[in-house]
């Protein structure tokens, strides 16, 4: 896989250099709630602007419905980056029309500008090769002869989209410096893994979890289960969990793993006790009730004290972790104090400890723990598990010829 370091070798001053990255931040009221991917963009831009390149940088934000949103403009991302980088960075209006062309043709060595959001295109994401190799081949047009592709936006690899995937095949393609991380990093929690090694899933939803459960059992020592998905598990264990998150149609799946994990000696730790509510809201009336008996009109929106020394204890000898999903409703104070005691314990423990991207690595931001207190904390949540569920990443692939 060539690496970004190869091109800069190669020589880029006076080329155009199309950077995927992942600028897909939460926003909340227009304003970036968390500019973790950003800032962790910002090397390669870095690299190639000082190394003379005009970057012109791609990316999607949220979900449009492949046509023009001002609620998914890239216009708060690009006025981020001018303030990280020092310098104004321009924004086209659209992907690959008239604005992206005057855009990149009035761009000078060592500049960096931002095309819109690349999934106003209908043919980003689509699921026709065709229509994806137009949009690809539009970009490339715009960046002209002698121009090169970076794919630096890990949190996107899983996704076999234009941006991603097709102008590879029609640029010579690098690997940026994230990438190549975010892969580092994960390699090393799927083989000769230092032990003890602790996997803490939490999260909504058990079926997004299932796959990396599946296949880490095979590498685990322990694995704690907190947050939504606990409650599926607590009820295949046989107890009632009220009106808790449940998806009844996993159970036969959890029942399984449970059952896999038994049979390999894991630690498999469930919840012992809960913050039982009786709405979803953040000044719900709670109490503290064991995991096996939460009342029938109550539902677990945390795990309980107990059950956060438990956790604290698991994970404080072991010599790799990896942590994925909030052990509760980690957005509402009264219901995050278990997800920032994992947060803590990991940031305490002397092992190596990465921290899945998406909502625990917001939470870590959100609930102000030092960031250099962990390994590594990933900027794909999507990506990073499904790259540990032994799925093969397109955006990854598409590097290795
Ligand atoms: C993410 O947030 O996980 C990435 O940016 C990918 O976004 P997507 O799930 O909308 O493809």
């Amino acid at each position: 896989m060539r690496t970004l370091s190869d091109l800069i070798a190669e020589g880029v001053s006076g080329r155009y250099v199309l950077v995927r990255a992942d600028l897909n931040v939460p926003l909340d009221g227009g304003s970036i709630s968390d500019d973790g991917r950003i800032r962790a963009s910002l090397p390669t831009l870095r690299r190639l602007a000082e190394a003379g390149a005009r970057v012109v940088v791609l990316s999607h934000l949220g979900r449009p419905a492949g046509k023009p949103d001002p609620a998914f403009s890239l216009a708060p991302v690009a006025v981020r980056i001018g303030e990280l980088l020092g310098a104004e960075i321009p924004l086209a209006d659209d992907v690959v029309d008239a604005s992206a062309r005057a855009v990149v043709g009035a761009m000078g060595d060592g500049d960096v500008a931002l095309l819109q959001n690349v999934r106003f295109d209908p043919r980003e994401t689509s699921k026709d090769a065709g229509e994806r190799g137009a949009l690809a081949d539009d970009l490339v047009a715009l960046a002209g002869s002698g121009a090169a592709f970076v794919s630096d936006g890990f949190g996107v690899v899983h996704r076999k989209q234009a941006s991603v995937y097709d102008v590879a095949t029609r640029l010579p393609h690098y690997a940026g410096g994230l990438v190549l991380a975010e892969l580092s990093v994960l390699r090393t929690l799927t083989s000769d893994t230092a032990r003890p090694y602790v996997v803490v899933l939490g999260g909504a939803k058990v079926s997004d979890k299932l796959g990396v459960i599946a296949n880490l059992l095979t590498e685990v020592d322990r694995l704690l289960i907190g947050g939504g998905m606990a409650y599926t598990f607590l009820r295949a264990r046989g107890h009632e969990v009220g009106r808790s998150l449940l998806q009844a149609d996993q159970l036969d799946h959890v029942e399984s793993v449970m059952a896999e994990a038994e049979r390999r000696g894991i630690d498999l730790i469930l919840p012992v006790d809960v913050l039982a509510a009786k709405e979803f809201a953040a000044d719900a009336d709670y109490e503290v009730v064991a995991a096996d008996a939460i009342p029938a009109d109550r539902q677990g929106l945390d795990i309980g004290p107990r059950t956060r020394e438990l956790f604290a204890a698991k994970l404080a000898d072991a010599a790799t972790v990896f942590w994925n999903g909030p052990m509760g409703v980690f957005e509402f104070d009264a219901f995050s104090g278990g997800t920032r005691v994992v947060a803590e314990a990991l940031a305490a423990a002397e092992g190596f400890t990465v921290v899945g991207g998406g909502d625990s690595a917001a939470a870590v931001r959100r609930l102000g723990i030092d960031e250099s207190r962990f390994s590594h904390i990933s900027t794909g949540g999507g990506a990073s598990l499904e790259f540990l569920e032994g799925k093969d990443l397109p955006g990854v692939t598409v590097l290795e010829d």
